[in-house]
């Protein structure tokens, strides 16, 4: 079975060949990071313009890249939501024609399923229940899945979402965009206790997230210790380094706090950790040595296994999008001309 994923929820246009539902052929990626840069954001007309441009010549590459044709396809799988909506529109819309002059099934996939089964491309066998934390530029959740396509939504962000917090940082302090690769790589050399940012406790014993209390804390450590953002290009101070360290160990302390809390609670055999900020080298470590390395030294602890995608995987791509459409992939089913992009869309 050969599924040709679509994907464009937000600033990537990308398209993926899989076989089988887990052997990548092809993983095509369209980045927009240079259009948006300068805003310091997605600029979303920006966005759906730019996928208006690139998807047809980064479908046709996922095509040659894998030596297959259009008629060797045996159905297509494209995201549905959430996501902006001008950018959804563009990839479903392509979708959606191909699929209809192809006379091919369309499988609507949602993007939060799709980062689920990033984890699984490179680890077919995964074992279920597992507890995924979904964590990127617009989501933080905590979700729980005891079999193939069922979800439960344990924990999610009230407010920002880690990897926006992390971005809004970064553009604050003239440090670049996206920010969360930048802060990843200077947190190797800040020191993580110099500021204090205390991590929120919500009352009600959800296992929600909020994180916009860093960043009204992160702005009143720059008013009282009168830290000026970077001039562009110019050398990064200490105490910037410090403040950044110490922000993103509060967000990733937060993240490892919620996800050990909702383990507790639910047993999982495996822990998933997907999404953007996933890539972050440092939360990477801190899930490793919580739920493996610190368990396999302390007599009577249980280790978890950790999964997480390597870093083509883990922002967002089309490969994602069509292992998670062969999971529930309908050869009869027919092409629903009513099949519609939500912004909102939820899995759980
Ligand atoms: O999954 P993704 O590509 O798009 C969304 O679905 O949002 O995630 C993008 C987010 C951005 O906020 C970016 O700053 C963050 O992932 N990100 C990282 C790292 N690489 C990307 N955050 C922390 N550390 C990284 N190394
Ligand atoms: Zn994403």
């Amino acid at each position: 079975m050969l599924i040709l994923g679509i994907e464009s929820s937000c600033d990537e246009t990308a398209a993926s060949l899989v076989e089988d539902g887990r052997k990548v052929l092809s993983n095509v990626v369209a980045s927009q990071i240079n259009t948006h840069r300068s805003f310091g954001g997605v600029v979303p007309e920006l966005a759906s313009r730019e996928h208006i441009r690139n998807i047809g010549y980064v479908v046709r590459k996922a095509f040659d890249d894998a030596g297959k044709g259009y008629g060797d396809i045996d159905g297509i799988a494209v995201t549905q939501g959430p996501g902006l909506i001008g950018s959804l529109l563009v990839g479903l819309s392509f979708a959606k024609a191909m699929a209809y002059s192809n006379k091919k099934p369309l499988v609507p996939v949602n993007h939060i399923e799709g980062h689920i089964y990033s984890a699984f491309i490179e680890n077919p066998d995964i074992e279920y229940p597992f507890l995924a934390l979904v964590v990127s530029g617009g989501h933080t959740s905590l979700i729980y899945s005891p079999g193939p396509g069922q979800y439960r939504s344990i924990g999610r962000a009230r407010d920002d979402a880690a990897g926006e917090a992390l971005d809004k940082l970064s553009k604050f302090l003239g440090l670049g965009y996206p920010g969360g690769p930048v802060i990843d790589r200077l947190a190797n050399e800040g020191n993580p206790g110099r500021f204090a940012f205390s991590i929120p406790k919500i009352s009600d014993g959800s296992l929600d997230f909020s994180f916009s209390g860093f960043k009204t804390a992160a702005l009143r450590h720059i008013r009282e210790s009168g830290i000026k953002p970077r001039r562009s290009g110019g050398r990064i101070s200490r105490i910037i380094l410090d403040l950044v360290t110490s922000y993103q160990h509060a967000i990733i302390k937060t993240l490892v706090s919620q996800t050990k809390k909702a383990e507790k609670r639910l047993h999982p055999r495996s822990i998933l950790l997907v999404g953007g900020v996933a890539c972050n080298s440092h939360l990477r470590k801190a899930f490793k040595y919580t739920f493996e390395e610190k368990r396999k030294i302390r007599e009577g602890a249980v280790p978890v296994p950790v999964y997480y995608p390597s870093t083509i995987y883990t922002t967002d791509n089309a490969a994602m999008i069509a292992v998670a459409g062969a999971s529930h992939f309908d050869p009869d089913s027919p092409l629903d001309p009513e099949l519609n992009a939500y912004a909102g869309l939820r899995l759980c």
